[in-house]
C-alpha cells in the first residue's frame, strides 16, 4: 500500500482467548472482555479520531455511537465524541441500530456505489453521512479519512477487516488481550483473509497483567525495513 498516512496511525484492538478465538458465547467479543480490556477500549476511543470497524461486528455486536467524552481534570469542555465509520460493500447495515439512533457524532458509511441505492438512501435518512468510495481497499479507506484529517484511526476489528489492514501493511499498532479463558468452539482469529508477505513483524512495546490475569498486550510495527 502506498504510505500515504504521514500523519496518520492506525490502531488495532482486539480480544482473544488464550485458544484465540475471537467471540465466546454468542455474544462477540463481549463474550470475552474483561474489565481490564473495557477500560482499556475506552481510553482508546477517547484518543481516536474515528472509530473504523467492519460491517459484520457492527452488525453482529450491534454498535452504536460512542459515548461523550469525560470533561478534562481543567474542566474544558471535551470536543464531540469520534465518529463510528463502518466499511461495507452491500451496506446491509438495520437503519433502526443504534448506530444510527443512539448516536451524537453521526456515523461515516464508507461504501461504493454498487451497494444498492436504496439501502443507502435509508442509512442516510436515518442520520449517517453515505461515503461512496472506488472500492473498499485498506489503502482508499485510509486516505479518504486522512482527507477528512482523521489521523488516530482505531480499528476496532473484525477479522476480515484486520485481515485486509494486515495484507496491506497498514496496521502501525496493535492492542491485544489475552483473557485467561479456553474457548474452543469455531470462532475465528483475529485476522483473516489473504497471506501477510512477507510477515508483519511487531515489536512489544508496553504489557500490563490485570488482577485477574487478563494480559494487555501493546505492539507497536518494528522499524523498517521490515523482517530483517
Ligand atoms: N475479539 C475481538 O476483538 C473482535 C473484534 C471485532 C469483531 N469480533 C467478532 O468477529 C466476528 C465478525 O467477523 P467479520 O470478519 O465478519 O467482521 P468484520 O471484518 O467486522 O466484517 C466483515 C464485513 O465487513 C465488510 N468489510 C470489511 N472489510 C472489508 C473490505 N476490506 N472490503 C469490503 N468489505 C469489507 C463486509 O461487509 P458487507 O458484507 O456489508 O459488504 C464484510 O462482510 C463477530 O463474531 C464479532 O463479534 C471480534
Amino acid at each position: 500500500m502506498q504510505r500515504h498516512r504521514n500523519a496518520q496511525r492506525v490502531t488495532a484492538i482486539m480480544v482473544t482467548s488464550l485458544d484465540g478465538a475471537v467471540a465466546a458465547g454468542g455474544r462477540g467479543s463481549q463474550g470475552l472482555s474483561t474489565p481490564a480490556d473495557r477500560e482499556l477500549f475506552r481510553s482508546l476511543r477517547r484518543a481516536a479520531d474515528v472509530v473504523l470497524v467492519g460491517a459484520g461486528t457492527a452488525r453482529d455486536e450491534d454498535y452504536r455511537g460512542v459515548r461523550p467524552r469525560p470533561v478534562g481534570p481543567d474542566g474544558a469542555a471535551p470536543g464531540p465524541p469520534p465518529p463510528v465509520a463502518v466499511v461495507t460493500g452491500s451496506a446491509d447495515l438495520d437503519p433502526a441500530a443504534p448506530l444510527f439512533t443512539d448516536t451524537i457524532t453521526a456515523p461515516l458509511v464508507l461504501t461504493t456505489a454498487a451497494a444498492p441505492e436504496s439501502r443507502r438512501a435509508a442509512l442516510a435518512a436515518a442520520g449517517a453521512e453515505i461515503v461512496p468510495l472506488p472500492d473498499l481497499d485498506p489503502g482508499t479507506l485510509l486516505a479518504e479519512l486522512a482527507r477528512r484529517g482523521l489521523n488516530e484511526v482505531l480499528c476496532e476489528g473484525g477479522p476480515t477487516l484486520l485481515g485486509a489492514l494486515v495484507a496491506a501493511d497498514a496496521v502501525d499498532e496493535l492492542r491485544l488481550t489475552l483473557v485467561p479463558v479456553l474457548a474452543a468452539g469455531t470462532a475465528g482469529r483475529i485476522a483473516s483473509g489473504p497471506d501477510a508477505a512477507p510477515l508483519r513483524r511487531m515489536r512489544l512495546v508496553g504489557h500490563t497483567a490485570a488482577p485477574d490475569g487478563t494480559l494487555l498486550l501493546h505492539y507497536r510495527r518494528a522499524s523498517y525495513p521490515p523482517n530483517e
